[in-house]
C-alpha cells in the first residue's frame, strides 16, 4: 500500500476514501505545517496531498525525501508549488480542475454584486441599526447595462460571463487566445490587456497566477480602467499590486473592490480591511460541501491514477 501525507484536514468522507486506498497520515488538528515540519512529516511517504496553504517552493521541494513521487494539490491553482523544481526532482504535480468551476464562479458573481451594490457598507449599517430609508441611502452601481471585463476566460471566467450576461451585463474578455464563437457566447474579445481594461466598468480577474500574470494589475495598468471602475478578484491575490489598488480606491479611480484572494493570505494588506468600498471574503471560492468533496476525491483519484499508471490526466508539470 502506498503511503501518503495529507497536509490539511479534509471532509470526513474524503479522508475515509483516502484511508481505503492508501496508508495515509492525516492532519487531525488541521494545523498549518511549517516547511520544516512538512519535510519531516513526508519522510517514508510516496506522495503528498497538499493544499494551497502549503508553500512548496524550490527550497522545500529540494529537501523532500526521494521517495516522494507526486504532489497532488487540492486546488485548481498551483501557484503555491514550484513546478520546475518539482520537475527537476522527477515529482509529478497534479491539480483539481473542473469540479470547482461552478462554486468559484458563484463567488465571482457575489464579488461583483457585493462590490457594485456596496454590500459591506450595507451590512455594517443594518447591524449598527438606527438607519432610515432614504432615496440616496448607499446608492450603488447597477449591473444591468454595465460592461464586465473578464481577465482570463477559462472555465470559471466563462461561467461568470454566463451568469453576468443573464443579469444584463455586456461581456468583454482578454485571454491568451480568442475562444470559439460557441464558448464566447457573444462576448467581445480584446487582444491586449490595455484594450480590455479600457472598457471594463467592472473587472473580474479569473486568470491563474503565473510569472506572466503576477502584478499584472498594477500602478500603470490600473490607469487604463475607466474612472470609477470596480475591480474583483476570484483567482489569486498575486495578480494585483495591493498598494496601487488601495491608492486607486483612495483617489476614487477605482470605485470599489470585491476580493476573495490576497497576496500573503491570510495576512491581507490592512488597507483593504479599513476601506469602506472593499467587499472582502476569506478565500471562499470553492467552499461548498459538494465542491470540496469533489475536489478532495479528485485529489485522491489523481494519486491513485498516478500510482497505478505512472501518469495522471491532471498533471500540470
Ligand atoms: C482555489 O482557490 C483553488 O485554486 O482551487
Amino acid at each position: 500500500m502506498k503511503k501518503i501525507l495529507v497536509t490539511r484536514k479534509l471532509l470526513r468522507s474524503c479522508e475515509e476514501k483516502a484511508q481505503g486506498i492508501f496508508k495515509a497520515t492525516f492532519n487531525l488538528n488541521d494545523e498549518l505545517y511549517s516547511q520544516k515540519k512538512l519535510i519531516e512529516m513526508s519522510k517514508g511517504c510516496d506522495g503528498i496531498l497538499s493544499a494551497l496553504t502549503d508553500k512548496l517552493d524550490a527550497n522545500t521541494i529540494n529537501q523532500l525525501p526521494d521517495s516522494i513521487k507526486i504532489i497532488s494539490n487540492f486546488a485548481v491553482g498551483f501557484g503555491n508549488i514550484d513546478l520546475e523544481a518539482a520537475k527537476k526532482r522527477g515529482i509529478t504535480v497534479t491539480n483539481t480542475p473542473d469540479v470547482l468551476t461552478d462554486a468559484t464562479a458563484e463567488i465571482g458573481v457575489l464579488l461583483i454584486l457585493g462590490a457594485c451594490r456596496r454590500a459591506s457598507e450595507g451590512i455594517e449599517k443594518a447591524r449598527e441599526g438606527g438607519w432610515v430609508w432614504s432615496a440616496d441611502l448607499l446608492i450603488g452601481k447597477q449591473l444591468t447595462g454595465t460592461r464586465l471585463g473578464i481577465l482570463g476566460m477559462g472555465r470559471i471566467g466563462q461561467k461568470i460571463a454566463k451568469v453576468a450576461k443573464s443579469l444584463g451585463m455586456i461581456i468583454h474578455y482578454h485571454n491568451r487566445s480568442k475562444l470559439s464563437e460557441e464558448k464566447e457566447q457573444g462576448a467581445v474579445y480584446h487582444k491586449t490587456l490595455k484594450d480590455l481594461l479600457s472598457v471594463s466598468d467592472v473587472l473580474s480577474i479569473c486568470c491563474p497566477a503565473s510569472k506572466e500574470t503576477i502584478d499584472m494589475i498594477n500602478k500603470d495598468t490600473i490607469e487604463y480602467l475607466p474612472k470609477g471602475a470596480v475591480v474583483t478578484n476570484v483567482a489569486r491575490g498575486d495578480i494585483v499590486e495591493d498598494e496601487a489598488m488601495i491608492d486607486a480606491l483612495n483617489r476614487r479611480k477605482v470605485y470599489a473592490v470585491g476580493l476573495d484572494v490576497y497576496k500573503n493570505e491570510p495576512n491581507l494588506n490592512t488597507g483593504y480591511l479599513k476601506h469602506p468600498s472593499a467587499f472582502i471574503l476569506p478565500h471562499l471560492g470553492s467552499a461548498t460541501k459538494e465542491t470540496r468533496t469533489a475536489m478532495a476525491n479528485l485529489a485522491v483519484d489523481n494519486l491513485e491514477e498516478f500510482f497505478n499508471t505512472g501518469n495522471c490526466k491532471n498533471k500540470v508539470n
